[in-house]
């Protein structure tokens, strides 16, 4: 099925640009290209990598994946003005397939009160934005910001101007999550009617979670004629989030007798792709959440289990394969040679060759040494971790840890740095604290934990504990993260990678301008 086809819904995945505006998301340039590649796996058809103009960093990395990611159109955004737009070029200039995505308000509450600008102004600007950026790419996508509290004349108006200025897409988001499925399409039709042109061009859906229905809006602006829809995976983004790309994909697929439309979605890799991003980004995933939480293949009650032993039909409407899961099989044990870990890997869709293999393997024996078994989720965990563009200045030799209900924790450590080592102990409040105090009488990081958590990789008593740490240091933050058979090795290592990028000056990107 190609993008031709009048069924085929295209998927403009915005995870790196919506999705990393959630609040205390930030990732740095070579995270955004681990999860752009999962996303080229995955078969998106955009992927909209980041908002140029924010930072230096943030060019950075939509060129790191511009330059590398080559089975996708990768779009940076912008305000209608031309540095946004020349940030953009600067980050796009490698890219097979470059997408210069330009926006501006379009309701009279935006326009008065945060553009302080009159309708006139707005529709000039459209014209000079969009014609500027097509005079550099020949893929334009136009969007109106608040465009379903949008007069319908004005936005058709303004819609009318960036067609004529050369615009190929036209999106028209629900900002703030306002609409209803009905309203949405009926804004949709009404669009269409004003502007008949708009039919040469791709019409685009993007909605916003506030009141539940980014889902549905979203469906209901593909019966309405929109062919691209976009999406963040896990449904993050601003506030209460993104239309789930998750959700649209297997409601489109699971429901295609109904609706008739496709996508290029691998579906089989969006178990992965939801795990990554949840790793990358330090958000979890509810357990209830439609398609990849932990529970929507699960049946709790004696009933439904019955009737799934039975015909799994009875309660399930897709299958747990279909987006990946029953591949989390036991692949390899402690005997397993470094061949088989290049292969497991490569039946995994990954390339580890080289120095990263010899790592990868040095890795997968510790664990292998301690963990009896070693599943597809451990292999995928270990590999993000070591590829994380982590300093490791410290290196855990030794944990040791004394503590028990209702009393003070005790730590010892032993760290290496180079050919020494120092060793340390300190009490805490519980062992986690414990274990930083000690080791930070060694890293001595004028750093202050902001934020710790620790998640389990599989279930189960030998599960991974892949820990988070965030510092702050003079406003910036810092992110350590390790995978380890023991959750405090695996916090102690997390904290003194965070500590050995305070110290070599590496904070996270700085919050960028939200849109
Ligand atoms: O929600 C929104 O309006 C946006 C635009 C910039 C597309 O994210
Ligand atoms: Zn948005």
């Amino acid at each position: 099925m190609s993008d031709t086809d009048s069924t085929y819904v295209r998927i403009f995945d915005t995870t790196l640009r919506d999705g990393e505006q959630s609040p205390g998301i930030s990732l740095n340039a070579q995270e955004k290209l681990e999860i752009a590649r999962q996303l080229e796996r995955l078969g998106v058809d955009i992927i909209e990598a980041g908002f140029a103009i924010s930072s230096p960093g943030e060019v950075e990395g939509i060129g790191l994946v511009a330059k590398h990611v080559r089975g996708c159109t990768i779009a940076s955004l912008n305000r209608t003005q031309k540095a946004d737009i020349d940030a953009s070029w600067e980050a796009l200039q490698h890219a097979e397939r470059p997408r210069f995505h330009v926006f501006i308000a379009t309701s009279d509450l935006h326009m008065e009160h945060k553009l302080r600008m009159t309708p006139e102004q707005v529709v000039e600007q459209t014209r000079e934005a969009v014609a500027y950026a097509r005079s550099k790419v020949a893929d334009v996508e136009f969007s109106c910001e608040d465009a379903t509290r949008s007069r319908p004349e004005f936005m058709a108006e303004v819609v009318r101007t960036a067609l004529q200025a050369g615009a190929t897409t036209i999106n028209i988001p629900d900002t703030v999550g306002y609409t209803t499925p009905d309203e949405y399409r009926e804004i949709l039709a009404t669009l269409y009617e004003n502007v008949p042109e708009l039919h040469e061009a791709v019409l685009s859906v993007h909605t916003h979670n506030d009141l539940g229905l980014a889902t549905a809006n979203s469906i209901a602006g593909v019966q309405a004629g929109a062919r691209q829809v976009e999406v963040a995976v896990n449904g993050i983004g601003e506030r209460a989030g993104n239309s789930a790309l998750e959700e649209i994909v297997m409601a489109l697929r699971t429901r295609n007798a109904l609706y008739g439309f496709t996508t290029g979605v691998e579906t089989r890799e969006i178990a992965r792709t939801s795990r990554l991003v949840s790793r990358l980004t330090g958000y979890p995933v509810q357990p209830n959440k439609a398609i990849v939480g932990k529970n929507a293949f699960a049946h709790e009650a004696g009933i439904h289990q019955d009737g799934v032993l039975k015909n799994r039909r009875t309660y399930e409407i897709m299958d747990a394969e279909s987006i990946g899961l029953a591949h989390n099989e036991l692949v390899l044990g402690k005997h397993s040679g470094r061949h088989a870990l290049q292969k497991a890997y490569a039946d995994m869709g990954y390339t580890v060759e080289g120095d990263d293999l010899k790592r990868a393997f040095a890795r997968f024996k510790e664990i292998a040494d301690r963990k009896k078994t070693v599943s597809m989720l451990d292999l995928e965990a270990l590999l993000d971790d070591q590829s994380r563009d982590t300093a490791e200045r410290w290196v855990l030799e030794r944990l040791a840890l004394r503590t028990a209900t209702g009393e003070t924790s005790h730590a010892d450590v032993v760290v290496r740095e180079g050919d020494e080592t120092h060793a340390a102990a300190a009490e805490g409040d519980g062992p986690i604290d414990a274990a930083f105090n000690a080791l930070n009488a060694i890293v001595a990081t004028p750093a202050t934990l902001r934020e710790f958590n620790v998640n389990a990789v599989t279930g189960g008593n030998d599960a991974l504990g892949d820990a988070r740490v965030v510092l702050e240091h003079e406003g910036r933050t810092y992110t350590g993260q390790s995978v380890a058979p023991d959750i405090t090795e695996a916090a102690a290592e997390a904290f003194l990678r965070a500590a050995a990028l305070v110290a070599a000056g590496i904070p996270n990107p700085m919050a960028r301008e939200s849109v």
